[in-house]
């Protein structure tokens, strides 16, 4: 897929968006909500009088594509903020489609008339870049087919940073389908903080997808130890391990023509179980995106290790941090 380039920094469709300074700036002010979010009594609310709640602004969500966290997480993010959210992707009520006639241009451009900043979930992966040539507001990519998740790398960083501390003395595992577009953006943002160790632990056998070849060469060239392992236990002496691998029955050999191919057998060394992180004596905290598939085990939920829903948590002041950077027309400058 042709790449634009980012000559106003508006949009955020890729981790390559975004540059040190502008993480940087990200976390500070994620950290500043997160802290305005978690004030127990309103005499501490005192001291954020200073913060400037302007006539609120309109959130435009384009998901075409189904979503939980990303779609209720920005929405959420815009009601704190004092902004206001829209759906404006509705092929039920809506004109835009082909069965009652109205192009996504001019969808657009009456969207881009209600609203001041769109995010957009695709299963397309060219939609959100379309999006932003044809608008001038700016636009979040929420999630596009298998190319990138950048907003949800963020947050994956954020979470890292606020369980474990400096990403700089961590190691770092990640279990997935390397195709998988939070994998990818994930690695791409590692760039900006990289880990003393990096491991990828993916099937054996499949090619790794070369946007996550080429931002794991680039951990490397910047200091990182970089190495690939083929089961989940071998990165039980991590610091972090994110895992989740979308969709297992794709990795069974079953697909390919090997109908007796046991399955169960087959996609255990990428399940992570609480028997395992036992029997490891393991620290790891586990991060998940979320929705979780067969690769994380209910049995983790009661672990110390379980760090996935306070990554929910951590989401809203990430996102929070993301709206209030674009909707004050501030630019990436990745
Ligand atoms: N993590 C994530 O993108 O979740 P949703 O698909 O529910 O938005």
């Amino acid at each position: 897929m042709s790449r634009p380039n980012y000559p106003s920094g508006k949009d955020l469709l890729s981790a390559e968006a975004v540059s040190q300074a502008d993480l940087g700036d990200v976390l500070e002010r994620a950290d500043r909500h997160w802290i305005e979010l978690n004030l127990a009594d309103e005499s501490a609310e005192s001291q954020f009088v200073n913060v400037v709640r302007r006539r609120p602004k309109m959130v435009a969500t384009l998901f075409d594509q189904r979503s939980t966290r990303t779609r209720l997480g920005f929405q959420v993010a815009a009601g704190r903020l004092g902004h206001q959210s829209i759906d404006v992707f509705d092929p039920d009520r809506s004109r835009m489609g082909h069965a009652t006639g109205e192009t996504i241009e001019d969808h657009i451009k009456t969207v881009e008339a209600y609203s001041d900043l769109i995010i957009v979930r695709s299963h397309l992966e060219d939609l959100p870049y379309k999006v932003a040539r044809l608008s001038y507001l700016p636009i979040i990519n929420a999630g596009n087919g298998s190319d990138e998740h950048p907003t949800q790398a963020m947050i994956d960083i954020y979470a890292i940073y606020k369980m474990r501390g400096d990403l700089s003395k961590l190691s770092i595992a990640l279990s997935c389908d390397t195709k998988a577009r939070f994998a990818v953006s994930f690695v791409k943002m590692l760039r900006l903080w990289p880990p003393q160790r990096f491991t990828l632990c993916c099937l054996p056998g499949i090619a790794i997808n070369p946007a996550v070849r080429e931002a794991m060469e680039r951990l490397h060239s910047l200091g990182t130890l970089v190495s690939v392992v083929h089961n989940v236990v071998e990165t039980l002496d991590h610091d972090v391990l994110s895992i989740q691998m979308q969709d297992m029955s794709k990795f069974s050999n079953a697909s390919l023509g090997y109908d007796a191919v046991d399955k169960e057998q087959e996609t255990e060394p990428f399940t992570i179980t609480a028997k395992k992180i036992l029997e490891h004596n393991s620290n790891t905290l586990i991060l998940n995106p979320l929705p979780r598939f067969s690769e994380l085990d209910t049995s983790c939920d009661s672990l110390p290790n379980a760090g996935y829903f306070q990554q929910v948590k951590l989401s809203t002041p990430i996102r929070m941090a993301i709206l209030e950077r674009m909707l004050s027309g501030t630019p990436w400058t990745g």
